[in-house]
């Protein structure tokens, strides 16, 4: 009786192999042999078995080299006296560039040796590529486990990994990779790899194990005696695999073969499962005749599989291999073989060898290959460690940090966000970003360089990509300034860079006609030269070239106004700007206010908008305003942006910001400045969402086009207008209050501010919800794809604020300093709900989680 199966087989590691040297075989090329721990670069050849061992440094990027104690080495072989322990992280890998469908033989070799000194032997699982291969369960400092499978490769990498299951820090001692004839070893399903296997040298008259050199695939051939039954023959002679069998058992294992004791009973080999019936086998006989038969000798045999006739008759060939397997897999519970001498056969049946495999599924899908590509280039490229080993996206429990990935199961899975902020990443942005699905890409706070790819751009521009660049100082995020142009403005070390959506809308200027107007000479020529440490440091005058420049002749609009067009650009190689250039009708006028513009560029605070320069070069008026690369508020709101649905506390967080910039506007400016243009598509939003509010002060100056009636120009828009300013003619602080309300209003509901109930009906926001308060519905005031997250009394106190701005008389109206106030306390409760929930964010990300977005994840554009 012999058990098989399940019980993997712990080898003697001393004395492996045999000096014996048959055919002189030295081609190691198929093989990888890694030696884990030994110092990078350093490597030598194993005594006993010929082979080359190498440091297995250059195969993954942690772990660290230790030595087993040195009791532990004697009887071993080399290979295993270093180890690479695993101390930091959950899951470690190995990778190494194989060939896609080839099939390999992975032997992985476990002997802990106290290494670490604390007689403590660890357990800790081990995955090929997304897939769990096995548990490792050591049973003393000094038993060694060996763990083989025949894989096929569904990539051209394989991803070896220890994962610590939190018994003990991961190790591993050994790891051997042969390449395998494909031709060889044919399961009936693909995803099929041979596990635990047993190869077995029957009847062995050497007695010991057997490997490479003798054979060709290094595989490990066990003495086997069978049961009491059994007994041994055997050859001098060599028994030719090499040539007549693609399996190519050594001629050393075949040259002996078990018999039965009495020739007329059965040969028997036994499986057993235990109570492990869905194990499942593929089992492999390999016959050679190695006793010189006369004519009037023969030997015959059938063979049974459970009693049942399996093959033959057959008679093995005269010193040549002929091999008999399962062409599929053997089900459940116990096997027993039995080998027979047909009833006219002179001889007994023999076995000289057998091979017997349990199967290993690997179903989990990996990473699709064009996302691994790039993603490797890019841990590569920018040295980038963190956890990022194995599989991108698979398993789900070691997605690497800074992914997400789209994971439908039918397919593989692809990476559709990657942030990749704050890691010191140097260098350009590389092309092969854009093979990635990308829908979040976040590289800000790094120290990128050159421009960001096209492509990127591109996506980013169409809203199918949210880009974020921000805070690279020397990174240029537009196409526009791809070019050095070094004869115009000099680089300069600046802040804000970001790009994607562009301003819209935004903002309604005014110039009032006047034919002809002289520069202003004051703005000294030559500063256009040493432009800029940062948007805050000079604000200055540019000539028209200089906007043709930035503008890359005006390539990229990136919004429209009544008063003009508004263009990216860039300052310098990094600095991203919007160029608004008046039209025609706008521009007269200009000098009359041109104090007030210089007076408008020295305003400044973190929800405003910063107005960094302008041009007045005849009719050519531009003024040239800090880029914001999410858009505006409005585009936000609306569905347009489907794949992006702001979280009530994102909302919240908008709402505090630009209330804040108002406040600023109205009690830290001398004299106060009335905004007079509060409206949804005024509040644009920074590549880190952080809310600004854009064209304060200026429509005061400036008449639009369809309005070019000087001061007594009707400021505002429909909908947000302070219906007092009708009766009063004057806007002041409250009717910027009023604006405001109607701006909370759309954030809670998303809704526009005036609703068009049917085709010759429209009512004011405010009164929609006026009516839905009266009946106590709050819950349906509310965005209704939030889908009631939130909390419910921090939308009451955000809603009560809203109500008592939009008040109609405005003394009733409260300033924006309580504004301010009320609104973070809304914030708070709904933060309150956030942690308490526990569903989100440990504490250093919570500042920030803007945007929910519908594919389940969160974006956390980073701490302000
Ligand atoms: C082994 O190391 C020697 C130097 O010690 C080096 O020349 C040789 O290339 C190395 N061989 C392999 C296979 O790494
Ligand atoms: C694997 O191949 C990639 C390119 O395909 C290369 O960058 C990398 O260095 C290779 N890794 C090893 C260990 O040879
Ligand atoms: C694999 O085996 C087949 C059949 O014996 C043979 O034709 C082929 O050349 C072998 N391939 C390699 C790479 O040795
Ligand atoms: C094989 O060797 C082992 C020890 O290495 C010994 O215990 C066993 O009896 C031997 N078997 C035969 C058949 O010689
Ligand atoms: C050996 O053969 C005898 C007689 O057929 C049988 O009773 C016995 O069970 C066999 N031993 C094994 C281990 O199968
Ligand atoms: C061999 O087996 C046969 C049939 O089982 C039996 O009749 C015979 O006595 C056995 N011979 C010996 C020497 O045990
Ligand atoms: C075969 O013939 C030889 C003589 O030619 C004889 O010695 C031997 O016993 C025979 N073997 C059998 C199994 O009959
Ligand atoms: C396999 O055999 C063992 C012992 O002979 C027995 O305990 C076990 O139940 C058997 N398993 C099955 C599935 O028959
Ligand atoms: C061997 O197998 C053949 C084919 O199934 C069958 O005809 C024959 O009877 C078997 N011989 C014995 C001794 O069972
Ligand atoms: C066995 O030998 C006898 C007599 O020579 C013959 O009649 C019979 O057909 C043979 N059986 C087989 C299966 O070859
Ligand atoms: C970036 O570099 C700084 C200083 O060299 C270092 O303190 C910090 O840990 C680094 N951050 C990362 C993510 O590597």
């Amino acid at each position: 009786m012999e058990m098989f199966g399940h019980v993997l087989f712990v080898v003697l590691l001393g004395g492996l192999s045999l000096p014996v040297l048959l055919h002189a075989q030295d081609d190691q090329s198929g093989f990888i042999s890694l030696d884990c721990g030994l110092p990078r670069n350093s490597n030598y050849t194993e005594t006993t078995t010929g082979i080359n061992y190498i440091s297995d440094a250059a195969f993954t990027d942690t772990g660290i080299g230790m030595k087993m104690m040195p009791e532990f080495q004697k009887d071993v072989q080399q290979m295993v006296w270093s180890v690479r322990s695993f101390p930091d992280g959950i899951r470690n890998c190995y990778k190494f560039n194989l060939t896609k469908g080839n099939k390999y033989l992975i032997r992985a070799y476990f002997l802990y040796g106290n290494y670490d000194q604390q007689d403590k032997v660890p357990g800790f699982d081990l995955y090929i590529g997304p897939d769990k291969w096995e548990s490792i369960k050591l049973e003393s400092a000094s038993s060694a486990v060996i763990k083989e499978i025949i894989h096929v490769l569904p990539s051209s990498y394989l991803d070896f990994c220890l994962v610590n299951t939190g018994s003990g820090t991961p190790f591993i001692s050994a790891l051997e990779i042969r390449l395998l004839n494909s031709t060889i070893y044919k399961t009936d399903q693909s995803r099929i790899s041979l596990n635990d296997f047993s190869t077995l040298d029957a009847g062995s008259t050497i007695n010991k194990t057997v490997r490479y050199k003798d054979d060709v695939y290094d595989r490990i051939w066990l003495p086997y005696y069978g049961d009491d039954n059994w007994t041994s023959i055997s050859t001098s002679l060599i028994v030719d695999s090499e040539s007549s069998n693609i399996y190519k058992p050594p001629s050393i294992v075949m040259k002996s073969a078990g018999t039965p004791k009495n020739a007329s009973k059965p040969l028997n080999v036994r499986m057993e499962t235990g109570d492990d019936t869905s194990l499942r086998f593929y089992v492999y006989l390999h016959f050679a005749e190695i006793q010189e038969l006369q004519a009037n000798e023969s030997r015959e045999c059938n063979i049974s599989l459970n009693g049942k006739h399996w093959y033959g008759p057959f008679s093995p060939k005269y010193l040549s291999t002929t091999t008999v397997y399962s062409p599929s897999t053997l089900t459940g519970g116990n096997y027993s073989i039995s080998i027979y001498k047909t009833e006219n056969a002179t001889h007994p049946p023999i076995l000289n060898a057998l091979e017997i495999f349990t199967v290993k599924e690997f179903l989990q899908a990996q990473t699709d290959p064009k996302d691994v590509d790039a993603i490797t280039n890019i841990k590569s490229m920018y040295g980038v460690k963190r956890n990022w080993q194995g599989d991108p996206c698979a398993p789900q429990a070691f997605v690497w940090d800074g992914l997400n990935c789209r994971d439908d199961s039918s397919n593989p899975p692809r990476i559709i966000s990657l942030d990749l902020s704050n890691n010191n990443m140097t260098g350009i942005v590389p092309d092969f970003l854009s093979q990635l699905p990308l829908q979040v890409l976040n590289l800000e706070g790094n120290k990128l360089t050159g421009s960001i790819p096209a492509q990127l751009l591109e996506r980013s521009k169409n809203g199918s990509l949210s880009l974020s660049v921000g805070g690279n100082p020397n990174l240029c995020s537009s196409v526009s300034c791809k070019k050095k142009k070094s004869n115009i403005i000099v680089p300069a070390a600046a802040a804000v860079a970001a790009l994607l959506l562009l301003i819209a809308a935004a903002l309604a200027i005014f110039f009032i006609l006047k034919k002809r107007r002289q520069k202003v000479g004051k703005v000294q020529k030559e500063s256009n030269y040493n432009i800029v440490d940062s948007f805050e440091s000079k604000k200055l005058r540019f000539s028209y070239s200089e906007i043709v420049t930035m503008t890359n002749n005006f390539e990229r609009i990136v919004g429209k106004g009544g008063f003009g067009t508004v263009y990216h650009g860039c300052l310098g190689e990094m600095d991203q700007v919007a160029v608004k250039m008046l039209s025609q009708s706008s521009v007269q006028g200009f000098e009359q206010y041109q104090a007030e513009v210089k007076l408008l560029m020295r305003v400044h605070h973190r929800n405003l908008v910063s107005l960094v320069g302008y041009c007045d070069e005849g009719d050519k008026i531009a003024l040239i305003y800090e880029y914001m690369a999410n858009g505006n508020l409005q585009e936000h709101l609306s569905d347009s942006r489907t794949s992006m649905i702001l979280s009530w506390e994102g909302r919240l967080r908008i709402a505090v910001e630009s209330a804040q910039g108002l406040e600023y506007l109205h009690n830290g400016c001398k004299p106060p400045i009335i905004h007079r243009d509060v409206k949804s598509p005024n509040i644009l939003l920074s590549h880190k969402f952080q809310a600004k509010l854009a064209d304060f002060g200026l429509s005061k100056s400036f008449a639009t086009d369809d309005n070019t009636h000087v001061s007594t120009v009707v400021a505002g828009t429909p909908g947000y207008l302070d219906p007092s300013y009708y009766v009063s003619n004057r806007l002041t602080e409250k009717s910027d209050v009023y604006s405001f309300g109607v701006v909370l209003l759309e954030i809670i509901t998303s809704k526009s501010p005036i609703i068009r109930t049917n085709e010759y009906e429209k009512t004011h926001l405010r009164q929609w919800v006026d009516s839905l308060l009266a009946q106590g519905d709050i819950r349906n005031i509310v965005d209704s794809r939030l889908q009631g997250d939130f909390d419910i009394n921090s939308v009451w106190k955000a809603v009560e604020v809203a109500m008592a701005c939009l008040s109609p008389s405005a003394n009733k109206r409260p300033s924006m300093t309580v504004v301010v106030m009320e609104l973070n306390e809304s914030l708070a409760t709904e933060m309150a709900r956030i942690y308490q929930s526990g569903s989100g964010y440990d504490s250093k990300d919570s500042i920030d989680p803007m945007i929910s977005m519908d594919l389940g994840t969160e974006m956390n554009p980073g701490a302000r």
